[in-house]
């Protein structure tokens, strides 16, 4: 590895103690088998532990700890209803004694479900709004928050910023070393790709730390790939260049799938529900329909047509999300 340790990170960032570290990786025989001899390893960032778990929680431990040297005592994001980032920031924050303020923009099933149940049980106040940009109006909130005395820190959608993609290159060092400790080379990462901060923080974590030559394929929920690997590039980027060193990233360095969204976000497709009943009848494994399950797709697809091959080894990066199925309870009543 290049760097043998993360002191170039932990150096420079604080960082609060939000996930159980590292996360499972597991070898899953029975879903190899069925499709057809590739080895899939699960590396189980859906066992991140705070509260049902999920990628967020990694980015968080470095935004959380940016948000106290602030010395914030509220804590504002934003995404759709059924959010997995909004319960986990809610989640992390009540951890930290914070407040959570979630801004709601329109999405599928807003209903008191699945995350949206969760974020209600850690008593986050809710502002939901019909202004795509929902940056402008966590600025507006927290500039409201100000005039009352309070200090609110702003968490962009799904915590991708330089500070948050961090905990993606953590775990990147995390997997080279589960990796190395079974002594497998996996030649290809899958996971899912949206606002492009676990994207990110996987790039930088490769470029420092290793392991090189597994490709990284980004499968998007709902985004263009075109809209999409620009913002990683440029959160990695700024990350790189924030910790010191004279680096870049480039847009031919990343892999976004954008062909298995189907209709668009938040909305399933006849392959995303066949990854969930697979990755469930074989491994007792949990998808979730929004974000997990079409980036299983895009495996699946990639193996069946021959670019992964029986020969392969694979990881598929378990992101969470699985509170969401509680709300899209609907697509296995048909
Ligand atoms: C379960 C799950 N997987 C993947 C992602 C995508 O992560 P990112 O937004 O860092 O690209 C999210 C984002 O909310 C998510 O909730």
């Amino acid at each position: 590895m290049k760097y043998a340790s993360l002191d170039l990170i932990t150096a420079q960032y604080e960082r609060c103690q939000l996930a159980f570290l590292p996360t499972p990786l597991q070898f899953a025989p029975r879903l190899s088998v069925a499709l057809g001899g590739p080895r899939i390893f699960i590396k189980r960032d859906d066992m991140t532990g705070l509260a049902l778990g999920g990628n967020k929680t990694r980015k968080l431990e470095f935004l959380l700890a940016d948000a106290q040297e602030h010395g914030a005592d509220v804590v504002i994001t934003a995404g759709a209803p059924q959010s997995n980032h909004c319960r986990q920031t809610a989640a992390a924050a009540r951890q930290m004694g914070l407040d959570c303020v979630l801004v709601f923009t329109p999405g599928q099933h807003d209903e008191m479900q699945g995350n949206v149940l969760l974020d209600k049980l850690f008593k986050a106040s809710i502002i939901r709004t019909e202004n795509s940009d929902s940056m402008a109006v966590m600025q507006a909130t927290a500039a409201e928050l100000r005039q009352a005395g309070r200090v609110p820190y702003v968490i962009p959608v799904g915590g991708s910023n330089a500070v948050g993609t961090l905990g993606y290159a953590v775990a990147m060092h995390e997997l080279g070393l589960q990796l190395d400790a079974v002594n497998v080379t996996a030649r290809h990462l899958y996971f899912s790709s949206g606002s492009g901060g676990t994207h990110s923080g996987l790039l930088l974590g490769q470029r420092l730390f290793g392991p090189a030559g597994m490709r990284l394929v980004g499968v998007s929920p709902g985004g263009k790939a075109e809209m999409v690997r620009p913002k990683i590039v440029q959160i990695a980027n700024q990350a790189i260049q924030q910790l010191g060193l004279n680096e870049g990233f480039t847009l031919d360095e990343v892999l976004v799938y954008d062909q298995f969204v189907g209709r668009s976000y938040g909305i399933s497709t006849p392959q995303s529900l066949e990854a969930i009943s697979l990755f469930a009848e074989t491994e007792g494994v949990l998808l979730d329909p929004v974000y997990t399950a079409k980036a299983a797709a895009g495996l699946i697809h990639d193996i069946r047509t021959g670019q992964i091959t029986a020969d392969d080894t694979v990881v598929f990066l378990h992101t969470g999300g699985s509170p969401a199925i509680f709300a899209y309870h609907d697509e296995w009543a048909k």
